[in-house]
Parts: structure tokens; sequence; C-alpha cells
């Protein structure tokens, strides 16, 4: 079964709205000449005060090779939530995807496996994509529970949710101890964990739901590693940090996992 890549550009807290705009229109300049039809899925992840200027900039160009998507959001559709967007909110702002449960969500503004279930039905409900982080400290791994903590954080995600829901949904595995530090999980063993995900889903669901599932990995992605990160069974992208902050380096990326037999 083949399964559309994706390449999803985590933007994290950089860029003022019109060097998010400078951006998006350097990726697009980049991946102008490639068939649209091989393209992977191709995201981008501004942050909120930058989302509509980007995505102006999305529609303007018009070539539809590039989609939304905010890198976080909140499960209530509206009221006394200071500081907080919802679902439809962001929807509203040109949003097709919202990253959750990402690492650094966790572990600097404490979201917790609950919430990251109550915000994928929020944009599930809403009709958006969501794109849900797991992954294990270096602590976790060095001790072997990995894989335990992994089905864990997945059981926790989709709790409730129907399997068509689940088979439109993405996962990122990110291993915390590869994220901005350089160190890129080999791909083997993050193809390992990547089968051990879906195997997760087929186990809460049924073949055909894991089939579906597009699952990435991320963390220290390179121009250099997607290649090879693309040829393993089971990787169906990544989620790119750094590496998704200039043009060039987003583009060899995403041109790195052109798929010719997904058309
Ligand atoms: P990185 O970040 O590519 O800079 O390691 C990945 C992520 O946090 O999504």
């Amino acid at each position: 079964m083949s399964r559309k890549p994706v390449i999803a550009g985590n933007w994290k807290m950089h860029n003022l709205q019109q060097e998010a705009i400078d951006l998006t229109n350097g990726i697009m300049q980049e991946l102008k000449s490639e068939d649209k039809a091989l393209l992977p899925e191709v995201i981008i992840a501004p942050t909120f005060t930058s989302l509509y200027a980007a995505n102006k900039a999305l529609k303007d160009c018009g070539c539809g090779k590039v989609r939304l998507a905010a890198q976080n959001c909140y499960y209530e559709t509206k009221g006394a939530f200071t500081g907080e967007c919802s679902v439809e909110m962001l929807k509203d702002t040109g949003c097709e995807y919202i990253i959750i449960g990402h690492s650094e969500r966790r572990q600097y503004f404490g979201e917790t496996d609950e919430m990251v279930n109550k915000k994928a039905k929020s944009i599930l409900n809403n009709g958006l994509v969501p794109i849900i982080c797991c992954g294990e400290s270096l602590e976790q791994r060095e001790a072997g529970i990995t894989d335990y903590h992994i089905a864990s954080q997945i059981t926790k995600a989709l709790r409730d949710l129907t399997k068509e829901e689940v088979s439109k949904s993405i996962i990122a595995y990110e291993p915390i101890w590869a994220i901005g530090t350089g160190k890129t999980c080999d791909s083997v063993e993050a193809n390992r964990v990547i089968a051990m995900i879906r195997n997760v889903v087929k186990g809460l669901y049924d073949t055909d739901t894991a089939n579906s599932i597009r699952i990435l990995y991320g963390g220290s992605v390179k121009p250099a590693t997607i290649k090879e990160q693309m040829a393993q069974s089971d990787i169906d992208g990544a989620l790119v940090g750094g590496a998704s902050l200039t043009a060039d380096s987003f583009a060899q990326i995403v041109k790195g996992a052109i798929c010719n037999s997904c058309v």
C-alpha cells in the first residue's frame, strides 16, 4: 500500500511576518519547476502571528504546492481561555493541519496525553488533520522503555477516535534526544520504532487503518539524511525543525522525498 509522503517544516518560535512571507515565497520558488503530482505533501508551520502572512503568500502564489499548519491549538471552541487559539480560529487563518503534543509543548508547557487526545478530537471534528508527536527521552531510551513509552503515548492520544479519523491523521515519531541536537536517530532504528507504532495502531484498530496512517520521523532531519530515511519501509516523511528555516535546505528535503511510485 502506498502512502503519500509528508514533509512538514516546524518553524517553532522563529520568523516575524515579513520573514515568514520571504521564507514561504523562497520555498515556493525552489519548488517552482517540480511536478506537483510527484511532490510529497509539503507543509509549513509558522508561529501564530505569522500564519495570516504566510497564508496570504501561499494564496498569492496559487500554486497549491505548500499547505499551512499551526504548531498548537486549544481544544475548547471559544470562551475565557486567555492566550489560546481554537481550531476554528486556526482553520479560519488557512490551517489544514495542527501539530500537537510536540515534546517542547509537553516539556515547557505541561501538555499531557489527555490534552493531546482532546486536541486531536477537536482538530478532526473541524475537518483538519492532527500531526500527533510522540518520542522518548534519552533516559527512557537508556532505561529500555522506549517502546512502552511510545505505545502508551499513542494509545492515549488516539483514545475514542474512529478508524476513519485515525486513517486521516499523521503521527510524528521524534526522539527527544535527536531534536535540535544534530544527532539524527539511525534510520533503521527510527524505522523499527515507527513500525512498532504502526503495530500499535493495528492492535487498536485494524490492518487497513495501520497501513493508511502516515508516520513521520523528526529529529535533526537534514538534506543529507532524508533519502536514507525515505528508503525505509515505514517512514512516510519528516517533521523538520532547524533545516526548515531556510528555503534551500527545506526544499532539498522536500525533493529528497519525491515519490515516483505514489501517484
Ligand atoms: P529539529 O526539530 O529538526 O531541529 O531537530 C524537529 C522538531 O522539533 O520537530
